[in-house]
């Protein structure tokens, strides 16, 4: 991505990569997706996948006339170019690397970890650090993150799977990881980009110059860039669903849901508490201002005590209009546990068995919910109307932090894409300069302003009447 080097010596890297997501998307006319599956109901599958067989690494995968191909082929449903744009083009090949710069032995060295590519707090997500047992002959670490750090050992799958009468599922029952899966899909990615037990990236490695971890499935997969097809694209089955993006956005944000308040469930029983990557960022890493300039003052702080530090509800957010959207009934229920849970965490020193029970609670709830939505068949109808709905939503988002009018932004452009690929919108283009304005206010978390990102989702609401 041409914006890593930028990314890497700004202020706050995050504001670089949602320039990226926006540039990116602006460059991607046709999005590409998979076939959906039902979910499984489980929290168990949250966490790592079994290992079955052995992990073989990338090379085993990269022949011209396996997934090595140069372009894409046309006369497979598969388009054969995957290693050649996971080396070339996607962030996750370089992985390993990003711990080898300076920037990762820095942390190291203030983490007291010794160096950071052997560390096995750093390869947890940045390799694929199995153990030894689990390694193949042709294993490399320094892969980085690879085919199987989401697709599984490919060992019992590798040879079988290209024969004419052999299935997806044969190759899951042999240990390929079932990426097809929405909800499993998301909590893959998510065991990285929101971390779990066994990973995490926690305030202390934030402060140490790790950047922010947040996430939404169909922007990052995008970003990535995918190397896979979008269903109604020449070649794809007929009858694949052309509203997929728009599932993968809400089924995405449930998944989300659902394991941040699991995490944050872990993080309340264990050694540091509070957690500050659980709260506002911004509410401590703002700049100040004369008191009549103080948008916070102007707003006061309801729901807590002043100066208390809230807690960080951008995994709410979207989500909060997606459900009110989608499941009526349900609504108000998970909107007062959240409340709760908000009110609970923006205390100063939040009661951890209380906590602890509220979001394992309400981890449930959403997971209920995000089999109702993933389940959702979605239209033209349903995808302008949630368009509508979260650009409405202009006051109570732009009101919370920076992160959650990030995930607002995000949301509306892929809402807005899916869209315009399948109906044509007629102001298109004056949408694309509205959706620009929102994340032109995100460059500069630490002076974000409210009113002006508000100002903002007022416009593409206006465009969308
Ligand atoms: C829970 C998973 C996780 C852990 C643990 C983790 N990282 Fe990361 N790291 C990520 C993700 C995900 C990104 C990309 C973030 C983004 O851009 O949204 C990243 C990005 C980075 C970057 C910036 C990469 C670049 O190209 O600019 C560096 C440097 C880095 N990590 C170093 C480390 C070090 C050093 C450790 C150990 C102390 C570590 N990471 C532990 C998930 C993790
Ligand atoms: C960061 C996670 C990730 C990495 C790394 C990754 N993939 Fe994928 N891959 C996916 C996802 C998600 C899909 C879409 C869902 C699906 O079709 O399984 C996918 C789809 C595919 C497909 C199409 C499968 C189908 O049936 O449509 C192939 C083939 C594939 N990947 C091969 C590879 C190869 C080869 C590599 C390594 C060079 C690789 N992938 C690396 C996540 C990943
Ligand atoms: C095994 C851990 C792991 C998994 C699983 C994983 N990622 Fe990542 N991802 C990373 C790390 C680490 C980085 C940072 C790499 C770097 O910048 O050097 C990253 C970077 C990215 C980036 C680039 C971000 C930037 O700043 O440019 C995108 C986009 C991304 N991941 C999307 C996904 C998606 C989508 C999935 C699931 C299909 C996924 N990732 C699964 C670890 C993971
Ligand atoms: C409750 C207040 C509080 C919250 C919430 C908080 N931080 Fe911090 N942060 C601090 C303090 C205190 C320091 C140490 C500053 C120092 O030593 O100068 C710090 C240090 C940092 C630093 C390193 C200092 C620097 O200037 O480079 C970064 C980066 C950082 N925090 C980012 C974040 C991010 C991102 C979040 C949200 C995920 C966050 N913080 C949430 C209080 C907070």
């Amino acid at each position: 991505m041409t914006t890593r080097l930028e990314a890497a010596h700004s202020r706050t890297r995050n504001s670089s990569l949602l320039l990226a997501i926006f540039i990116i998307f602006a460059l991607v006319p046709f999005k590409a997706s998979a076939q959906s599956r039902r979910p499984r109901f489980s929290l168990a599958s949250a966490k790592s996948d079994d290992a079955v067989g052995k992990y073989t690494g990338p090379g085993s995968c990269a022949s011209t006339t396996c997934h090595g191909s140069i372009g894409p082929r046309t006369d497979n449903r598969v388009l054969q170019n995957e290693y050649s744009i996971w080396i070339v083009k996607d962030q996750h090949s370089k992985a390993y690397a990003a711990l080898t710069g300076a920037l990762g032995e820095r942390m190291a060295k203030i983490l007291s970890l010794g160096s950071a590519e052997t560390a096995p707090k750093c390869l947890a997500c940045h390799a694929l650090n199995v153990p030894q047992s689990q390694r193949g002959r042709t294993f490399e670490l320094s892969e980085g993150v690879s085919c199987e750090s989401c697709h599984g050992p490919a060992a019992g799958w590798l040879g079988p799977h290209t024969e004419r009468d052999w299935t997806h599922e044969k190759s899951i029952a042999v240990g390929m990881y079932d990426t097809r899966d929405l909800t499993k899909r998301t909590e893959k990615c998510l065991s990285c980009h929101l971390g779990n037990d066994e990973k995490s990236v926690d305030h202390e490695m934030i402060a140490a110059g790790h950047p922010d971890l947040f996430f939404e499935l169909d922007t990052f997969s995008d970003v990535m860039p995918r190397h896979w097809k979008v269903p109604g694209e020449p070649g794809e089955a007929p009858g694949t669903d052309p509203w997929y993006n728009v599932r993968e956005l809400t089924t995405g944000q449930a998944v989300q849901l659902r394991q941040s308040l699991l995490r944050l469930a872990s993080r309340s029983r264990g050694k540091v508490w509070p957690e500050y990557s659980e709260l506002q960022c911004y509410a401590c890493h703002h700049s100040l201002t004369p008191p009549e300039q103080s948008w916070r003052q102007a707003r006061g702080y309801p729901g807590r005590r002043p100066g208390n530090p809230p807690w960080n509800p951008s995994r709410y957010t979207v989500f909060h209009d997606v459900v009110q959207q989608l499941d009526g009934e349900n609504a108000e229920r998970f909107d007062t546990e959240l409340a709760h849970l908000s009110q609970l965490m923006s205390q100063l020193n939040p009661d951890r068995d209380a906590v602890a029970a509220l979001a394992t609670n309400s981890a449930h709830l959403a997971d209920e919910l995000m089999s109702k939505i993933n389940s959702t068949v979605y239209d033209p109808a349903i995808t302008l109307h949630l368009l509508q709905k979260i650009s409405a939503d202009a006051e109570n988002i732009s009101a919370q932090d920076e992160h959650s009018a990030a995930q607002a932004a995000m949301a509306i452009q892929s809402l807005f894409l899916a869209y315009d690929q399948n109906e044509k919108l007629q102001n298109s283009a004056q949408l694309r300069v509205a959706i620009k304005g929102l994340f032109q206010e995100l460059q500069n978390p630490s002076a974000y302003d409210p009113a002006r990102f508000a100002g903002h989702m007022k416009e593409v609401n206006a465009l969308l009447r």
